[in-house]
């Protein structure tokens, strides 16, 4: 009989149709998990016990599978409605100075300015990146802490740019402030130093499969001294069976919550944290890395320059062409079946492990289209938006997600459960 490797089972799981280069912002979800909720809404149709009991049993299953991955305690990892609402967590119980990019995804700048206003116990810090890039490097990490900041906040993987942040050595500029970390572009395709954070958040509707509302977050023993539990619900409080009063809060990270879980949520996450620990992270993180090169390479094969830097990146590579050129290769993706996020003139591919050839390969015809019709001086036409497509060009410049209108307005899709228009992921 043939051996098949973990690896390559798990390479094979990924039947999304050719041409989707967008897990950044969807993860079309893998069979187990489709099976998974076929399953559980059985179980949980039957009107049984056993059955309402044995999914609400993946709750111990996903926590220790999160705890195991993010390398923590099962007692400081949370569910979460999603990366938002654990980052909200966070934020909303902080005192002192955030030192925080204002080019963050604005799950973490909307909650902290938010946080601000409504409560006054703690202030925002602009920090200020290289070119405005927003990369968040150690060194402008060390030069614009000052002794009030008490924590700084920043995404494992920048949403935009696709800039994986070194959390080990920013943990070694800031010492014992807290380090909260947005993950959600990042968990399960890199191999990251969590045990450095000490608010991790995330969600599995995009790297993990798992689909919407599987979010969670995990705090430290520091974060669980230093945080208010301001937005904790009844699930968050110690309550003695049977009594009226309001209990305090939970001493540990059970206090970051508000209502119990979504049980067939949890169970989707469980069921893709498994897939993922049977193959495990390193394994999956040289994949993606891999097809990341491949995208590097075809960029730089039809000479289109790349947003992402080539020694800090997971999955996400951002292609940032000249103003004129970016309608154009919107379009070709679009003509190709290629399925990616447009925004602001930047166009950003995102390839998963079971990314296969015959989707690079797409690609690649895309960009050669783009590059004929550059060297000809001809526009591409676009195909109509189907709502399964390709691209969406906004104009603006790269990063005031896209207002100003000197770049060309196409075409509006992407995943169906993107909201376009207000702030998109
Ligand atoms: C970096 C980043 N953080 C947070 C979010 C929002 O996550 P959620 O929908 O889990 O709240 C997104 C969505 O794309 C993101 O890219």
């Amino acid at each position: 009989m043939e051996y098949v490797s973990a690896l390559e089972s798990y390479l094979d799981s990924f039947d999304a149709e050719p041409g989707y280069l967008d897990w950044a912002a969807f993860g079309p979800l893998s069979p187990a998990v489709r099976d998974e909720v076929h399953a559980d809404a059985e179980l949980l149709g039957s009107g049984r016990g056993s059955g309402i009991d044995l999914v609400a049993g993946h709750s111990d299953e996903a926590r220790g599978l999160l705890a195991e991955l993010l390398d923590c305690p099962t007692d400081e990892v949370t569910f979460q409605p999603s990366t938002t609402y654990g980052l909200m967590q966070a934020v909303y119980g902080l005192s002192g100075e955030l030192l925080l990019s204002p080019l963050e995804f604005p799950a973490l700048t909307v909650a902290a300015h938010r946080a601000q206003e409504a409560l006054g116990t703690m202030r925002v810090c602009q920090l200020e990146t290289a070119d405005g890039l927003g990369f968040v490097t150690p060194d402008a990490v060390r030069d614009q802490l000052t002794d009030e900041t008490t924590a700084v906040a920043l995404s494992l993987v920048d949403y935009r740019t696709g800039y994986l942040a070194d959390l080990g050595a920013i943990r070694d500029v800031i010492g014992d402030r807290l380090l909260i970390v947005d993950a959600v572009q990042g968990f399960g395709v890199v191999d990251a130093d969590y045990d450095a954070a000490d608010v991790v958040c995330g969600n599995g509707y995009k790297w993990l499969r798992s689909g919407r509302g599987t979010g969670f977050a995990r705090f430290s023993a520091a974060a669980r001294e230093r945080l208010r539990p301001v937005l904790s619900g009844f699930r968050g409080a110690l309550a003695e069976p049977g009594s009226t009063g309001v209990g305090p809060a939970h001493p540990g990270a059970e206090a970051f919550v508000v209502t119990g879980e979504d049980t067939l949520a949890v169970a989707r996450l469980a069921s893709s944290l498994q897939e993922l620990r049977d193959v495990g992270v390193p394994a999956v993180a040289a994949e993606v890395a891999d097809r990341a090169r491949h995208i590097f390479a075809l960029a730089d094969r039809y000479d289109v320059p790349v947003l992402t830097p080539r020694d800090a990146h997971a999955g996400i590579v951002s292609l940032l062409p000249s103003a004129q050129d970016a309608g154009v290769i919107a379009a070709a993706l679009a003509n190709h079946g290629v399925t990616a996020t447009a925004r602001g003139g930047v166009i950003r591919l995102s390839a998963h492990a079971g990314t296969a050839a015959d989707t690079l390969h797409l690609l690649g015809d895309a960009l050669a289209e783009a590059a004929g019709a550059r060297a000809l001086g001809e526009p591409v036409g676009a195909v109509e938006a189907t709502g399964d497509g390709a691209s969406i060009f906004d104009g603006g410049s790269i990063f005031d997600g896209g207002a100003a209108g000197d770049g060309p307005t196409i075409i509006e899709t992407g995943p169906a459960d993107e909201p376009r228009g207000v702030i998109e992921s």
